[in-house]
């Protein structure tokens, strides 16, 4: 039997379903039931009729996953595949910084803990972070975490003064420069960049003047759906490379290419097929919450899934 007969086996024996996030490697997508952002990601775990989730994403992917449906088992292959960005920020360090900002509402992207989750107001993804902001009234204070180009985007769109924000990044959207991504651009004369708002050249990405290059702030998902409808047959993409194998694989005729090619998480490359298999044979590595920050962490998620 082939490992992609055995996932498929053990996938039905266990009444089981593979979400996987745009950035797993191409095999895993292949064979994923469900591929998405971070937000299609937590939406999809909550209408699934599966009884067994196997997150091929990151750990705060399987953590969202569990609070949303304490009913379900959530599996992730490879405890280690964390996040950096979620690393930024402690539950001590966030109650430090909200006390000097008491009446402040705390906004948290989803690459965070669940325990800052319960900490935090609202939390939201990359999709649509600015309507999370807006649907916050003007003259609140709001602490904005844990990515500070995220955050910087938030604040260019919205205007809002009172959006303060916390210095965590991304080491592997961080690491696409500018220089490098403006060069591909030249490369490629009449190509469109994409730019995902977690990279560190967000802010001068955009500063490009219009007629060397249009530059668009998209989440993934917004990517895939932008390539689609899109009329230029070329595409800078800066965000991590797991993402040209969908958008390629969608788009068979148009051209797609890495603004850094070094841009690869290596939480994401943590699950391989050889982990989802013993996933589902050995029914491991259960991610549960412990019930009090479940509670607390429902709350701010909710708010999440549904504003679009
Ligand atoms: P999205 O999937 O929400 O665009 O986020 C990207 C990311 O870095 C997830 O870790
Ligand atoms: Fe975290 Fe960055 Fe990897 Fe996304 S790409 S999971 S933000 S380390």
């Amino acid at each position: 039997m082939t490992l992609l007969d055995e996932i498929e086996m053990l996938k039905a024996q266990r009444h089981a379903v593979i979400l996987a996030h745009n950035y797993e490697p191409g095999p895993i997508q292949d064979i994923a039931d469900f591929l998405g952002d971070s937000l299609a990601l937590a939406r999809w775990a909550q209408q699934s009729a599966a009884q067994v989730l196997v997150m091929a994403g990151v750990y705060f992917m399987a953590e969202t996953a569990s609070i949303l449906c304490p009913d379900k088992r959530v599996l992730i292959p490879d405890r280690e595949a964390g996040c950096s960005l979620a690393d930024t920020i402690t539950p001590e360090e966030l109650l430090q910084w909200h006390a000097e900002y008491p009446e402040a509402v705390v906004v948290s992207y989803v690459n965070t803990s669940a325990a800052i989750k319960a900490l935090s107001d609202y939390c939201c993804t990359s999709s649509n972070a600015v309507q999370v902001v807006n649907a916050i009234p003007p003259e609140q204070d709001v602490l904005f975490l844990p990515d500070f180009f995220l955050g910087a985007h938030v604040r260019r769109i919205t205007g809002r003064k009172n959006l303060h924000l916390w210095h965590g990044e991304c080491h592997v959207h961080a690491a696409i420069e500018n220089e490098g991504m403006v060069e591909k651009v030249r490369q490629n004369p009449g190509s469109e960049l994409l730019i995902h708002p977690e990279c560190g050249c967000t802010t001068r990405a955009l500063a490009i003047p219009p007629t060397t290059v249009q530059g668009r702030v998209l989440s993934t998902d917004g990517m895939l759906a932008h390539a689609k409808r899109s009329a230029a047959s070329t595409f800078i993409v800066a965000t991590e490379v797991g993402l040209l194998h969908r958008l390629r694989k969608e788009n068979p005729d148009k051209n797609f290419v890495a603004a850094h090619d070094g841009a690869l998480c290596p939480f994401m490359n943590m699950i391989s097929l050889e982990k989802i298999r013993d996933a589902l044979r050995w029914d491991r590595y259960e991610v549960r919450v412990p019930e009090a920050v479940r509670l607390r962490a429902i709350l701010p998620l909710k708010r999440m899934v549904s504003v679009s």
